[in-house]
């Protein structure tokens, strides 16, 4: 049975930094999303504490949200078949330290904040991130 989703990525500001967001789309394209939304914007902190606020606890939560909007992102919303789990698994683990070898954030990842990439982390979660950037 078929199974297209989307899901919501984010090229954060390090990659971004670096001009390699282009890069990072082709490894998207290569295993096989499609991007149908995109759109290259700085957000405000008061943003990024919206979209990260399940985090809102951790101890990490104000230096995320600054880092975030530190910079120009890249948003996208890519489409396949199982396109949460398939995200997540082609980004890699959230310290890139631990990244497995092929993954987004084993090969560009700096550190667990400077991590290059956002995944939405389940459909649910997709839905609702599609919607907070692409709402319009
Ligand atoms: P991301 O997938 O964007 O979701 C939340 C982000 O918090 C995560 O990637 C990391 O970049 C960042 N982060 C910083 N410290 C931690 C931590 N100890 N555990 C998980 N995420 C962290």
């Amino acid at each position: 049975m078929s199974n297209i989703e989307q899901t919501l990525s984010i090229i954060k500001p390090d990659a971004v930094e670096r001009n390699i967001d282009n890069e990072i789309k082709q490894m998207f394209k290569n295993k096989g999303f499609s991007v149908v939304k995109e759109k290259k914007i700085q957000i405000e902190k008061s943003e990024a504490e919206k979209f990260y606020k399940v985090h809102e606890t951790k101890p990490f939560y104000n230096d995320l949200c600054s880092y975030l909007s530190s910079g120009p992102i890249v948003v996208m919303v890519l489409e396949k078949e199982n396109a949460v789990l398939d995200n997540r698994k082609l980004m890699g683990a959230t310290n890139p330290k631990d990244a497995e070898e092929g993954t987004i954030r084993r090969k560009y990842g700096i550190s667990i904040d400077k991590n290059s990439v956002h995944g939405s982390d389940s459909d649910e979660n997709a839905k609702i991130e599609i919607d907070f950037f692409f709402r319009d």
